[in-house]
Protein backbone atom coordinates (compact mmCIF):
# COMPACT_ATOMS: atom_id res chain seq x y z
CA UNK A 1 0.00 0.00 0.00
CA UNK A 2 1.41 3.46 -0.52
CA UNK A 3 0.92 6.34 1.72
CA UNK A 4 3.38 8.58 -0.16
CA UNK A 5 2.92 10.83 -3.26
CA UNK A 6 6.35 11.34 -5.26
CA UNK A 7 5.85 14.40 -5.96
CA UNK A 8 7.58 17.29 -4.84
CA UNK A 9 4.33 19.57 -4.26
CA UNK A 10 2.54 16.52 -2.37
CA UNK A 11 5.24 16.10 -0.06
CA UNK A 12 3.85 17.95 2.85
CA UNK A 13 0.63 16.28 2.32
CA UNK A 14 2.31 12.65 2.18
CA UNK A 15 3.86 12.96 5.75
CA UNK A 16 0.32 14.08 7.14
CA UNK A 17 -1.09 11.70 6.00
CA UNK A 18 1.39 8.65 6.55
CA UNK A 19 0.88 9.90 10.43
CA UNK A 20 -2.94 9.35 9.62
CA UNK A 21 -2.87 6.06 8.24
CA UNK A 22 -0.65 4.55 10.70
CA UNK A 23 -2.80 5.72 13.84
CA UNK A 24 -5.81 3.95 12.19
CA UNK A 25 -4.70 1.08 10.59
CA UNK A 26 -4.48 -0.99 13.41
CA UNK A 27 -9.08 -0.37 13.51
CA UNK A 28 -9.96 -0.33 9.65
CA UNK A 29 -11.07 -4.52 10.56
CA UNK A 30 -14.67 -5.36 9.28
CA UNK A 31 -15.79 -1.97 6.91
CA UNK A 32 -15.39 -2.53 3.74
CA UNK A 33 -15.46 1.31 3.00
CA UNK A 34 -12.61 2.24 5.72
CA UNK A 35 -9.79 1.70 3.56
CA UNK A 36 -6.66 3.46 3.40
CA UNK A 37 -6.73 4.42 0.20
CA UNK A 38 -10.37 6.25 0.93
CA UNK A 39 -8.39 8.21 4.61
CA UNK A 40 -5.52 8.99 1.68
CA UNK A 41 -8.08 10.32 -0.71
CA UNK A 42 -10.62 12.04 1.71
CA UNK A 43 -7.72 13.99 3.60
CA UNK A 44 -6.32 15.14 0.51
CA UNK A 45 -9.58 16.41 -1.20
CA UNK A 46 -9.53 17.93 2.60
CA UNK A 47 -6.55 19.41 1.93
CA UNK A 48 -7.31 21.30 -1.50
CA UNK A 49 -10.77 22.14 -0.56
CA UNK A 50 -9.31 24.39 2.05
CA UNK A 51 -7.73 26.68 -0.81
CA UNK A 52 -9.63 29.26 -1.78
CA UNK A 53 -9.59 28.10 -5.63
CA UNK A 54 -12.99 27.53 -6.30
CA UNK A 55 -15.02 31.12 -5.51
CA UNK A 56 -15.70 32.29 -8.74
CA UNK A 57 -17.32 28.71 -9.91
CA UNK A 58 -18.67 28.18 -6.92
CA UNK A 59 -20.70 31.77 -7.42
CA UNK A 60 -21.27 30.94 -11.06
CA UNK A 61 -22.58 27.92 -9.94
CA UNK A 62 -25.15 29.42 -7.17
CA UNK A 63 -26.44 31.41 -9.92
CA UNK A 64 -27.35 28.86 -12.67
CA UNK A 65 -28.87 26.63 -9.49
CA UNK A 66 -30.96 29.89 -8.62
CA UNK A 67 -31.97 30.37 -12.42
CA UNK A 68 -32.68 26.41 -12.25
CA UNK A 69 -35.19 26.68 -9.60
CA UNK A 70 -37.03 29.85 -11.01
CA UNK A 71 -38.29 32.65 -9.61
CA UNK A 72 -39.25 33.34 -6.55
CA UNK A 73 -36.96 31.32 -4.50
CA UNK A 74 -38.57 31.45 -0.56
CA UNK A 75 -35.94 31.97 2.11
CA UNK A 76 -36.28 28.76 3.34
CA UNK A 77 -34.94 27.67 -0.55
CA UNK A 78 -32.32 29.74 -0.13
CA UNK A 79 -31.23 29.26 3.47
CA UNK A 80 -29.79 26.12 1.95
CA UNK A 81 -27.98 26.81 -1.34
CA UNK A 82 -24.90 27.81 -0.26
CA UNK A 83 -24.67 24.66 1.71
CA UNK A 84 -25.39 23.05 -1.44
CA UNK A 85 -22.49 24.81 -3.73
CA UNK A 86 -20.30 23.85 -1.06
CA UNK A 87 -21.17 20.01 -1.51
CA UNK A 88 -21.51 20.29 -4.88
CA UNK A 89 -17.36 21.97 -4.99
CA UNK A 90 -16.26 18.97 -2.79
CA UNK A 91 -17.88 16.73 -4.89
CA UNK A 92 -16.05 17.94 -7.83
CA UNK A 93 -12.46 17.89 -5.87
CA UNK A 94 -13.13 14.45 -4.64
CA UNK A 95 -13.59 13.24 -8.23
CA UNK A 96 -10.34 14.69 -9.08
CA UNK A 97 -8.24 13.53 -6.62
CA UNK A 98 -9.09 10.07 -7.44
CA UNK A 99 -8.54 10.50 -11.47
CA UNK A 100 -5.01 9.47 -11.36
CA UNK A 101 -5.67 6.61 -14.29
CA UNK A 102 -1.88 5.06 -13.39
CA UNK A 103 -2.38 4.80 -9.71
CA UNK A 104 -5.37 4.59 -9.47
CA UNK A 105 -7.67 3.60 -5.93
CA UNK A 106 -11.15 2.75 -5.24
CA UNK A 107 -13.21 5.98 -3.84
CA UNK A 108 -16.46 6.29 -1.75
CA UNK A 109 -18.13 9.60 -2.79
CA UNK A 110 -21.49 11.15 -2.91
CA UNK A 111 -22.08 11.27 0.19
CA UNK A 112 -22.95 13.45 3.46
CA UNK A 113 -20.57 15.18 5.91
CA UNK A 114 -18.79 12.32 8.20
CA UNK A 115 -15.99 12.23 11.12
CA UNK A 116 -13.88 9.31 10.83
CA UNK A 117 -10.03 8.61 10.39
CA UNK A 118 -9.55 11.78 12.53
CA UNK A 119 -10.97 13.70 9.54
CA UNK A 120 -13.52 15.77 8.84
CA UNK A 121 -15.05 15.62 5.75
CA UNK A 122 -17.11 17.69 4.08
CA UNK A 123 -20.21 16.41 2.15
CA UNK A 124 -19.69 15.90 -0.89
CA UNK A 125 -23.37 15.22 -2.66
CA UNK A 126 -24.59 16.69 -5.95
CA UNK A 127 -27.91 15.47 -8.39
CA UNK A 128 -30.24 13.38 -6.69
CA UNK A 129 -27.88 11.28 -3.89
CA UNK A 130 -29.52 7.81 -3.50
CA UNK A 131 -29.41 7.41 0.62
CA UNK A 132 -29.39 3.72 0.07
CA UNK A 133 -26.34 3.88 -2.82
CA UNK A 134 -22.56 3.43 -2.15
CA UNK A 135 -20.84 5.49 -4.53
CA UNK A 136 -17.04 4.52 -5.86
CA UNK A 137 -15.09 5.27 -7.93
CA UNK A 138 -12.10 3.90 -10.04
CA UNK A 139 -10.32 6.07 -12.85
CA UNK A 140 -9.70 3.96 -15.77
CA UNK A 141 -7.48 4.71 -19.20
CA UNK A 142 -8.65 2.69 -22.07
CA UNK A 143 -4.48 1.82 -22.94
CA UNK A 144 -4.13 0.15 -19.45
CA UNK A 145 -5.29 -3.08 -18.19
CA UNK A 146 -6.75 -3.37 -14.61
CA UNK A 147 -7.84 -6.00 -12.39
CA UNK A 148 -10.81 -5.35 -9.68
CA UNK A 149 -10.94 -7.88 -6.70
CA UNK A 150 -14.11 -7.61 -4.97
CA UNK A 151 -15.34 -9.83 -2.55
CA UNK A 152 -18.98 -10.22 -1.39
CA UNK A 153 -20.46 -10.31 2.19
CA UNK A 154 -23.67 -12.43 2.19
CA UNK A 155 -25.99 -12.40 -0.40
CA UNK A 156 -24.43 -8.93 -0.89
CA UNK A 157 -26.19 -5.64 -1.95
CA UNK A 158 -29.82 -5.13 -3.49
CA UNK A 159 -28.71 -4.35 -7.11
CA UNK A 160 -25.16 -3.53 -7.57
CA UNK A 161 -23.79 -2.26 -10.69
CA UNK A 162 -20.61 -1.59 -12.67
CA UNK A 163 -20.86 1.61 -15.17
CA UNK A 164 -17.71 2.66 -17.27
CA UNK A 165 -18.59 6.19 -18.16
CA UNK A 166 -16.78 8.59 -20.54
CA UNK A 167 -17.08 11.92 -18.15
CA UNK A 168 -17.33 11.84 -14.38
CA UNK A 169 -19.78 14.59 -14.31
CA UNK A 170 -22.50 13.85 -17.64
CA UNK A 171 -21.83 10.34 -16.67
CA UNK A 172 -22.54 8.53 -19.81
CA UNK A 173 -22.40 5.06 -20.28
CA UNK A 174 -19.31 3.49 -22.36
CA UNK A 175 -20.34 0.00 -21.06
CA UNK A 176 -21.82 -1.52 -18.52
CA UNK A 177 -21.37 -4.93 -16.04
CA UNK A 178 -24.71 -5.30 -14.36
CA UNK A 179 -24.70 -7.19 -10.95
CA UNK A 180 -27.07 -10.03 -12.03
CA UNK A 181 -24.25 -10.91 -14.91
CA UNK A 182 -21.20 -10.64 -12.19
CA UNK A 183 -20.04 -14.14 -11.39
CA UNK A 184 -19.57 -14.27 -7.62
CA UNK A 185 -17.05 -17.36 -6.32
CA UNK A 186 -19.04 -19.67 -3.53
CA UNK A 187 -16.32 -18.15 -1.08
CA UNK A 188 -18.06 -14.56 -2.25
CA UNK A 189 -14.85 -13.04 -3.70
CA UNK A 190 -14.93 -11.89 -7.33
CA UNK A 191 -12.28 -10.51 -9.91
CA UNK A 192 -13.29 -8.11 -12.85
CA UNK A 193 -11.01 -7.19 -15.71
CA UNK A 194 -11.25 -3.55 -17.31
CA UNK A 195 -9.38 -3.02 -20.77
CA UNK A 196 -9.50 -2.49 -24.50
CA UNK A 197 -9.57 -6.33 -25.53
CA UNK A 198 -12.93 -7.74 -26.26
CA UNK A 199 -12.60 -10.36 -23.75
CA UNK A 200 -13.78 -12.94 -25.62
CA UNK A 201 -17.03 -12.86 -24.11
CA UNK A 202 -15.45 -13.73 -21.46
CA UNK A 203 -17.50 -13.32 -17.88
CA UNK A 204 -16.61 -10.20 -15.45
CA UNK A 205 -14.71 -8.22 -18.28
CA UNK A 206 -15.13 -5.01 -19.13
CA UNK A 207 -14.36 -3.38 -21.88
CA UNK A 208 -12.86 -0.03 -22.12
CA UNK A 209 -13.12 2.37 -25.60
CA UNK A 210 -11.00 5.50 -25.78
CA UNK A 211 -13.81 7.36 -24.25
CA UNK A 212 -13.87 5.82 -21.02
CA UNK A 213 -12.57 8.14 -17.75
CA UNK A 214 -14.06 6.04 -14.97
CA UNK A 215 -15.57 3.58 -13.84
CA UNK A 216 -18.75 4.11 -11.24
CA UNK A 217 -19.55 1.19 -8.91
CA UNK A 218 -23.35 1.50 -7.73
CA UNK A 219 -23.64 -0.92 -4.37
CA UNK A 220 -27.85 -0.38 -3.18
CA UNK A 221 -28.44 -1.19 0.24
CA UNK A 222 -32.09 -2.19 0.78
CA UNK A 223 -31.92 -3.31 4.26
CA UNK A 224 -29.45 -1.02 5.58
CA UNK A 225 -28.91 -2.85 8.95
CA UNK A 226 -27.87 -6.45 6.94
CA UNK A 227 -26.35 -5.23 3.73
CA UNK A 228 -23.04 -4.62 3.14
CA UNK A 229 -21.35 -2.80 0.08
CA UNK A 230 -18.92 -5.42 -1.61
CA UNK A 231 -15.23 -5.34 -0.60
CA UNK A 232 -13.24 -3.47 -3.28
CA UNK A 233 -9.45 -3.08 -4.49
CA UNK A 234 -8.23 -2.37 -7.78
CA UNK A 235 -4.70 -3.13 -9.56
CA UNK A 236 -3.06 -1.95 -12.46
CA UNK A 237 -1.54 -4.43 -14.64
CA UNK A 238 0.62 -2.22 -16.54
CA UNK A 239 4.07 -0.87 -15.59
CA UNK A 240 3.84 2.27 -13.46
CA UNK A 241 7.30 3.14 -12.50
CA UNK A 242 8.20 5.60 -15.06
CA UNK A 243 4.73 7.32 -14.38
CA UNK A 244 4.70 10.35 -11.85
CA UNK A 245 1.52 10.88 -10.01
CA UNK A 246 -0.66 13.93 -10.52
CA UNK A 247 0.58 17.51 -9.12
CA UNK A 248 -2.18 19.16 -6.55
CA UNK A 249 -2.19 21.73 -9.54
CA UNK A 250 -3.54 19.37 -11.89
CA UNK A 251 -6.18 18.02 -9.31
CA UNK A 252 -6.90 21.69 -9.21
CA UNK A 253 -7.50 22.36 -12.46
CA UNK A 254 -9.68 18.81 -13.08
CA UNK A 255 -11.56 20.17 -10.10
CA UNK A 256 -12.36 23.23 -11.52
CA UNK A 257 -13.17 21.47 -14.60
CA UNK A 258 -15.55 19.02 -12.82
CA UNK A 259 -16.89 21.94 -11.19
CA UNK A 260 -17.95 23.57 -14.50
CA UNK A 261 -19.21 20.84 -15.55
CA UNK A 262 -21.65 20.29 -13.14
CA UNK A 263 -22.97 23.46 -13.56
CA UNK A 264 -23.98 22.62 -16.86
CA UNK A 265 -25.14 18.53 -16.31
CA UNK A 266 -26.72 19.65 -12.77
CA UNK A 267 -28.10 22.88 -12.70
CA UNK A 268 -29.22 23.28 -16.12
CA UNK A 269 -29.54 19.38 -16.14
CA UNK A 270 -31.22 17.60 -13.57
CA UNK A 271 -32.51 20.42 -11.32
CA UNK A 272 -33.74 22.31 -15.06
CA UNK A 273 -34.43 20.71 -17.29
CA UNK A 274 -35.24 17.02 -15.59
CA UNK A 275 -36.97 18.75 -12.60
CA UNK A 276 -38.28 22.48 -12.68
CA UNK A 277 -39.85 21.99 -15.82
CA UNK A 278 -42.52 19.84 -14.33
CA UNK A 279 -45.82 21.26 -12.66
CA UNK A 280 -45.30 21.89 -8.84
CA UNK A 281 -46.81 18.71 -7.39
CA UNK A 282 -46.18 16.28 -10.13
CA UNK A 283 -43.77 13.53 -11.09
CA UNK A 284 -42.63 13.15 -14.86
CA UNK A 285 -43.35 9.77 -16.36
CA UNK A 286 -40.40 6.79 -15.62
CA UNK A 287 -38.34 6.96 -18.29
CA UNK A 288 -35.22 4.96 -19.20
CA UNK A 289 -32.20 6.88 -20.31
CA UNK A 290 -28.18 6.12 -19.91
CA UNK A 291 -27.23 9.86 -19.77
CA UNK A 292 -27.30 12.48 -17.11
CA UNK A 293 -26.10 10.08 -14.07
CA UNK A 294 -28.76 7.73 -14.86
CA UNK A 295 -28.48 4.01 -15.29
CA UNK A 296 -29.33 2.06 -19.10
CA UNK A 297 -31.07 -0.51 -16.68
CA UNK A 298 -33.07 2.92 -14.51
CA UNK A 299 -35.71 4.48 -14.89
CA UNK A 300 -36.42 7.43 -13.17
CA UNK A 301 -39.32 10.27 -12.40
CA UNK A 302 -38.49 13.76 -11.56
CA UNK A 303 -40.49 16.49 -9.80
CA UNK A 304 -40.88 19.24 -7.06
CA UNK A 305 -43.24 20.17 -4.29
CA UNK A 306 -44.60 22.78 -2.15
CA UNK A 307 -46.77 21.90 0.65
CA UNK A 308 -47.94 23.63 3.30
CA UNK A 309 -48.25 22.54 6.69
CA UNK A 310 -51.76 21.08 6.14
CA UNK A 311 -51.06 19.49 2.99
CA UNK A 312 -49.70 15.69 2.02
CA UNK A 313 -48.39 14.67 -1.23
CA UNK A 314 -49.52 10.49 -1.80
CA UNK A 315 -48.14 8.95 -4.22
CA UNK A 316 -48.61 5.15 -5.49
CA UNK A 317 -45.60 3.06 -7.23
CA UNK A 318 -45.59 0.47 -9.37
CA UNK A 319 -42.57 -1.81 -8.94
CA UNK A 320 -42.91 -3.15 -12.61
CA UNK A 321 -39.99 -5.26 -13.61
CA UNK A 322 -37.59 -3.68 -11.58
CA UNK A 323 -35.84 -5.77 -8.76
CA UNK A 324 -35.36 -2.36 -6.71
CA UNK A 325 -36.84 1.12 -6.58
CA UNK A 326 -35.81 3.93 -4.38
CA UNK A 327 -38.76 6.75 -3.37
CA UNK A 328 -36.11 9.78 -1.81
CA UNK A 329 -37.01 13.62 -0.92
CA UNK A 330 -34.01 15.65 -1.47
CA UNK A 331 -33.89 19.90 -0.34
CA UNK A 332 -34.78 22.45 -3.30
CA UNK A 333 -30.86 21.91 -4.48
CA UNK A 334 -31.24 18.35 -5.21
CA UNK A 335 -29.61 16.99 -2.40
CA UNK A 336 -30.78 14.93 0.81
CA UNK A 337 -31.12 16.40 3.66
CA UNK A 338 -30.52 14.00 7.04
CA UNK A 339 -30.47 10.53 5.61
CA UNK A 340 -30.55 9.35 8.66
CA UNK A 341 -34.16 10.50 8.85
CA UNK A 342 -37.24 8.89 7.16
CA UNK A 343 -36.41 10.54 4.00
CA UNK A 344 -36.33 7.81 1.37
CA UNK A 345 -37.75 4.62 1.25
CA UNK A 346 -37.21 1.63 -1.01
CA UNK A 347 -39.17 -1.76 -1.57
CA UNK A 348 -37.36 -3.54 0.80
CA UNK A 349 -37.98 -0.92 3.80
CA UNK A 350 -41.97 0.11 2.80
CA UNK A 351 -44.72 -2.08 3.16
CA UNK A 352 -46.59 -2.57 0.29
CA UNK A 353 -50.17 -2.98 -0.29
CA UNK A 354 -52.16 -5.99 -1.46
CA UNK A 355 -51.97 -5.67 -5.17
CA UNK A 356 -48.25 -4.99 -4.72
CA UNK A 357 -48.14 -1.48 -5.54
CA UNK A 358 -46.60 0.85 -3.09
CA UNK A 359 -48.26 4.44 -0.96
CA UNK A 360 -45.89 6.75 -0.01
CA UNK A 361 -47.06 9.78 2.03
CA UNK A 362 -44.82 13.03 2.00
CA UNK A 363 -46.02 15.94 4.21
CA UNK A 364 -43.95 18.14 7.15
CA UNK A 365 -45.71 16.89 9.99
CA UNK A 366 -45.65 12.96 10.71
CA UNK A 367 -49.22 11.43 9.82
CA UNK A 368 -48.34 8.09 11.61
CA UNK A 369 -48.37 6.37 8.34
CA UNK A 370 -45.36 3.55 8.38
CA UNK A 371 -44.88 4.95 4.43
CA UNK A 372 -43.86 8.61 5.59
CA UNK A 373 -41.30 10.30 3.94
CA UNK A 374 -40.07 13.19 6.34
CA UNK A 375 -39.32 16.42 4.79
CA UNK A 376 -37.42 17.20 7.30
CA UNK A 377 -39.49 20.07 8.03
CA UNK A 378 -39.07 21.31 4.39
CA UNK A 379 -42.03 22.96 2.66
CA UNK A 380 -40.41 22.63 -0.30
CA UNK A 381 -37.75 20.03 -2.18
CA UNK A 382 -37.28 17.99 -4.95
CA UNK A 383 -38.08 14.10 -5.94
CA UNK A 384 -35.93 11.13 -8.26
CA UNK A 385 -37.60 8.25 -7.62
CA UNK A 386 -35.98 5.41 -9.04
CA UNK A 387 -36.58 1.24 -10.40
CA UNK A 388 -33.09 -0.55 -11.36
CA UNK A 389 -32.52 -4.18 -12.32
CA UNK A 390 -34.87 -3.23 -15.75
CA UNK A 391 -34.61 -5.40 -18.77
CA UNK A 392 -32.76 -2.83 -21.37
CA UNK A 393 -34.40 -1.52 -23.86
CA UNK A 394 -32.99 -4.15 -26.21
CA UNK A 395 -33.79 -6.72 -24.44
CA UNK A 396 -37.35 -6.15 -23.15
CA UNK A 397 -38.80 -6.43 -26.37
CA UNK A 398 -39.29 -10.48 -25.39
CA UNK A 399 -41.03 -11.06 -22.72
CA UNK A 400 -44.15 -9.06 -21.67
CA UNK A 401 -43.27 -6.51 -19.16
CA UNK A 402 -44.78 -4.40 -16.55
CA UNK A 403 -43.55 -1.19 -16.79
CA UNK A 404 -42.62 1.06 -13.68
CA UNK A 405 -45.56 4.07 -12.65
CA UNK A 406 -46.18 6.69 -10.53
CA UNK A 407 -49.11 8.55 -9.94
CA UNK A 408 -49.30 11.69 -7.39
CA UNK A 409 -52.07 14.27 -5.81
CA UNK A 410 -51.85 17.02 -3.46
CA UNK A 411 -54.65 16.38 -0.63
CA UNK A 412 -55.66 17.84 2.83
CA UNK A 413 -53.64 16.17 5.44
CA UNK A 414 -57.56 16.26 7.42
CA UNK A 415 -58.51 14.03 4.27
CA UNK A 416 -55.44 11.68 4.22
CA UNK A 417 -57.08 8.60 5.56
CA UNK A 418 -60.11 8.88 3.23
CA UNK A 419 -57.43 8.50 0.48
CA UNK A 420 -55.11 6.06 1.58
CA UNK A 421 -55.77 2.19 1.24
CA UNK A 422 -57.68 0.75 3.42
CA UNK A 423 -54.77 -1.82 4.03
CA UNK A 424 -52.51 1.28 5.06
CA UNK A 425 -50.72 0.43 7.80
CA UNK A 426 -50.23 2.86 11.06
CA UNK A 427 -47.67 3.11 13.50
CA UNK A 428 -47.53 4.83 16.80
CA UNK A 429 -45.20 7.63 17.81
CA UNK A 430 -42.93 4.68 20.08
CA UNK A 431 -43.18 2.27 17.17
CA UNK A 432 -41.95 5.08 15.14
CA UNK A 433 -38.88 5.95 17.41
CA UNK A 434 -37.99 2.50 17.70
CA UNK A 435 -38.16 2.72 13.30
CA UNK A 436 -35.90 6.12 13.41
CA UNK A 437 -33.22 4.58 15.72
CA UNK A 438 -33.11 1.13 13.63
CA UNK A 439 -32.48 3.03 10.77
CA UNK A 440 -30.23 5.60 12.18
CA UNK A 441 -27.69 2.97 13.54
CA UNK A 442 -27.65 0.70 10.46
CA UNK A 443 -26.64 4.34 8.98
CA UNK A 444 -23.95 4.80 11.26
CA UNK A 445 -22.29 1.24 10.15
CA UNK A 446 -21.17 2.82 6.90
CA UNK A 447 -18.27 5.24 9.03
CA UNK A 448 -18.31 2.52 11.99
CA UNK A 449 -14.69 0.74 12.03
C1 LIG B 1 -13.20 -7.16 3.47
O1 LIG B 1 -12.87 -5.90 3.99
C2 LIG B 1 -12.83 -5.85 5.40
C3 LIG B 1 -12.59 -4.42 5.78
O2 LIG B 1 -11.45 -3.89 5.14
C4 LIG B 1 -11.74 -6.78 5.91
O3 LIG B 1 -11.75 -6.80 7.31
C5 LIG B 1 -11.99 -8.17 5.38
O4 LIG B 1 -10.89 -9.00 5.73
C6 LIG B 1 -12.14 -8.15 3.87
N1 LIG B 1 -12.49 -9.47 3.44
C7 LIG B 1 -11.91 -10.07 2.40
C8 LIG B 1 -12.31 -11.48 2.12
O5 LIG B 1 -11.10 -9.49 1.71
C1 LIG C 1 -7.82 -8.10 -20.70
O1 LIG C 1 -8.98 -8.79 -20.29
C2 LIG C 1 -9.06 -10.11 -20.81
C3 LIG C 1 -10.42 -10.68 -20.41
O2 LIG C 1 -10.52 -10.85 -19.04
C4 LIG C 1 -7.90 -10.93 -20.28
O3 LIG C 1 -7.95 -12.24 -20.80
C5 LIG C 1 -6.59 -10.26 -20.65
O4 LIG C 1 -5.52 -10.93 -20.03
C6 LIG C 1 -6.59 -8.80 -20.20
N1 LIG C 1 -5.41 -8.15 -20.71
C7 LIG C 1 -4.45 -7.68 -19.91
C8 LIG C 1 -3.31 -7.02 -20.60
O5 LIG C 1 -4.53 -7.74 -18.71
C1 LIG D 1 -19.34 -13.77 -28.51
O1 LIG D 1 -20.75 -13.82 -28.44
C2 LIG D 1 -21.39 -13.50 -29.66
C3 LIG D 1 -22.89 -13.42 -29.40
O2 LIG D 1 -23.29 -14.47 -28.59
C4 LIG D 1 -21.02 -14.54 -30.72
O3 LIG D 1 -21.61 -14.22 -31.96
C5 LIG D 1 -19.50 -14.55 -30.87
O4 LIG D 1 -19.13 -15.60 -31.76
C6 LIG D 1 -18.81 -14.77 -29.54
N1 LIG D 1 -17.38 -14.60 -29.71
C7 LIG D 1 -16.49 -15.47 -29.24
C8 LIG D 1 -15.06 -15.14 -29.52
O5 LIG D 1 -16.81 -16.45 -28.59
C1 LIG E 1 1.81 1.33 -9.50
O1 LIG E 1 2.11 2.21 -8.44
C2 LIG E 1 1.72 1.78 -7.15
C3 LIG E 1 2.05 2.87 -6.19
O2 LIG E 1 3.36 3.31 -6.32
C4 LIG E 1 2.38 0.46 -6.80
O3 LIG E 1 1.94 0.02 -5.54
C5 LIG E 1 1.98 -0.54 -7.86
O4 LIG E 1 2.60 -1.78 -7.61
C6 LIG E 1 2.36 -0.06 -9.22
N1 LIG E 1 1.85 -0.99 -10.21
C7 LIG E 1 2.59 -1.45 -11.20
C8 LIG E 1 1.94 -2.48 -12.05
O5 LIG E 1 3.68 -1.06 -11.43
C1 LIG F 1 -5.05 27.50 -5.27
O1 LIG F 1 -5.09 28.38 -4.17
C2 LIG F 1 -3.85 28.51 -3.51
C3 LIG F 1 -4.07 29.36 -2.26
O2 LIG F 1 -4.83 30.49 -2.58
C4 LIG F 1 -2.82 29.12 -4.47
O3 LIG F 1 -1.55 29.20 -3.82
C5 LIG F 1 -2.70 28.22 -5.69
O4 LIG F 1 -1.84 28.80 -6.65
C6 LIG F 1 -4.05 27.95 -6.33
N1 LIG F 1 -3.88 26.91 -7.33
C7 LIG F 1 -4.43 26.96 -8.53
C8 LIG F 1 -4.11 25.84 -9.46
O5 LIG F 1 -5.17 27.85 -8.87
C1 LIG G 1 -37.97 14.30 10.78
O1 LIG G 1 -36.66 14.75 10.41
C2 LIG G 1 -36.10 15.70 11.30
C3 LIG G 1 -34.79 16.18 10.69
O2 LIG G 1 -33.91 15.14 10.46
C4 LIG G 1 -35.93 15.06 12.65
O3 LIG G 1 -35.40 16.00 13.54
C5 LIG G 1 -37.28 14.56 13.15
O4 LIG G 1 -37.11 13.88 14.36
C6 LIG G 1 -37.92 13.63 12.14
N1 LIG G 1 -39.24 13.29 12.61
C7 LIG G 1 -39.63 12.03 12.84
C8 LIG G 1 -40.99 11.87 13.40
O5 LIG G 1 -38.95 11.06 12.57
C1 LIG H 1 -53.39 -1.15 -6.20
O1 LIG H 1 -53.82 -0.69 -4.94
C2 LIG H 1 -53.69 0.72 -4.75
C3 LIG H 1 -54.06 1.00 -3.31
O2 LIG H 1 -55.32 0.53 -3.01
C4 LIG H 1 -54.56 1.47 -5.74
O3 LIG H 1 -54.38 2.86 -5.57
C5 LIG H 1 -54.16 1.07 -7.15
O4 LIG H 1 -55.02 1.66 -8.07
C6 LIG H 1 -54.18 -0.43 -7.31
N1 LIG H 1 -53.56 -0.72 -8.60
C7 LIG H 1 -54.03 -1.67 -9.40
C8 LIG H 1 -53.29 -1.85 -10.68
O5 LIG H 1 -55.01 -2.31 -9.12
Amino acid sequence: MRFTFRNQPLGRIASVIAVLAVSANATLDGNPLATPDQQTLDALAIKISQDDNFTVLKAEAKAAYQTAHGLPISDEASSSIDAAIDELAFSSIQKAVNGDTYFPKVYWVDAGPRNWFGLDVPGGRYSYDNPDCIYRTIPIDSSLSYIITGYRHGSGPTDVTFSLISDPNSQNTVAYLSGSDLVVDSDGSYTITVNSSSGDNQTNHIQSTLLAKQLLIRNNLGNWATEKPDNLTVDLVDDNSSQSALTEAEIILAASWNLQESIVDYGVGALGIKTSINKVNTLSAPSQSSTLGTLTTQASSFGHFDLSDDEALVATVTQGDADYFVFPLTNPWIITTDPASQVSLNNKQAVANENGTYTFVISVEDPGVYNWLNTTGLHEGTIMVRWQGLPTTSSSSTSSTTSPAVDIQVVPLSELASVLPSETRYVTVEERESLLAQRLAAYAQRTEF
